[in-house]
């Protein structure tokens, strides 16, 4: 892929950074506000040309690191963060060092936040599948990625070129269920870009181990009817998704996409090993309400 996209450190399950090429072309030429409603892991957003970006997400921790990495330099945040994994003793090995931090970010009580934030991301970066996953009671519980995951010169890289961009866009942090969000606001040189939890396929964020529910048929409804009701008031929308998946398609989305625009996605889920040569083979798509129309 180009590599003029930049690339989130938080290596997100569900991330569209290999796709962006297909994406963020399709986006509108002038955007006043783009809100990425399900940010995760802000790979979009953060590749965006907008006057304002708004970020939101359902994972308060989440949405707090974000807003860490927008506050403060590059170099500030790779040595604070260098500076705490060095302290926690954290390599690929050392599963008790892991295991100490993990309990301290659940237990202790932190009197200041900041040391809170840079102990949840150096969690993240030790973490099994760098997966962020917590609890019925928020707590983490992601295991440790023992010889798999860990801080390195990629990582690094990856945070300067994030923070410094992040640096130089307006953003706003919004800690909102997406039914929840405001979207009264939203004027026609606005866009919203959806990327929600698949309802037909699962990743970590979708198997009720993240403190939120799991993404369900009423939810799916309501994004679909917020994204009409957008539609209805001149606002362009875009939905990322899958209308097939493990032999399972998603009626209600299928049929609601008829209204729009749907680009099909290449080669993500359908590469190298994994390719079945069955007509039930994952179609993962963009569905917009502006543009060219390119059905299957
Ligand atoms: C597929 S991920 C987004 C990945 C992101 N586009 C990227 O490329 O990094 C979906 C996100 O939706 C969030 N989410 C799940 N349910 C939500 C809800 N009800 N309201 C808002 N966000 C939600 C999850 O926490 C997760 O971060």
């Amino acid at each position: 892929m180009d590599t003029i996209y930049i690339k989130s450190p938080l290596n997100y399950v569900g991330g569209k950074y290999k796709i962006l090429d297909q994406i963020i072309p399709k986006f509108p030429k002038y955007i006043h506000t783009f809100v990425d409603l399900f940010g995760g892991g802000f790979n979009v957003g953060i590749n965006v040309d907008a006057d304002n970006v708004i970020y939101n997400d359902v994972i308060e921790p989440l949405c707090e690191l974000i807003s860490y990495f927008s506050d403060k330099s590059s170099d500030e945040v790779i040595n604070n963060l260098e500076k705490n994994i060095e302290k926690n003793n954290l390599n690929k090995e050392n599963t008790e060092a892991f295991l100490k931090l993990r309990n301290k970010y659940n237990h202790f009580l932190y009197s200041n936040e900041e040391e809170k934030i840079l102990d949840f991301y150096t969690l993240i970066l030790y973490s099994f599948n760098y997966q962020i996953r917590f609890n019925q009671n928020m707590k983490y519980n992601t295991p440790f990625g023992k010889n798999r995951s860990s801080y390195n010169q990629n990582t690094k890289k990856n945070i300067k070129k994030f923070v410094d961009k992040m640096n130089s866009i307006n953003l706003k942090i919004s800690k909102n269920k997406f039914i929840d969000f405001d979207f009264s606001k939203l004027e026609k040189d606005d866009f919203v870009y959806c990327d929600p939890p698949y309802l037909i396929t699962t990743g970590s964020y979708n198997d009720g181990n993240r403190g939120v529910k799991d993404w369900t048929i009423e939810d799916e409804k309501e994004l679909l009817q917020i994204l009409d009701n957008l539609n209805s008031r001149g606002i362009k929308f875009a939905l990322s998704n899958v209308l097939v998946a493990n032999d399972k398609r998603n009626e209600i989305l299928t049929e609601w996409s008829k209204k729009y625009n749907v680009f099909i996605i290449k080669n993500t889920f359908n590469n190298s090993n994994y390719r079945r040569k069955s007509k039930n083979d994952t179609i993962e798509v963009l569905i917009t309400n502006y543009g060219e129309v390119e059905n299957e």
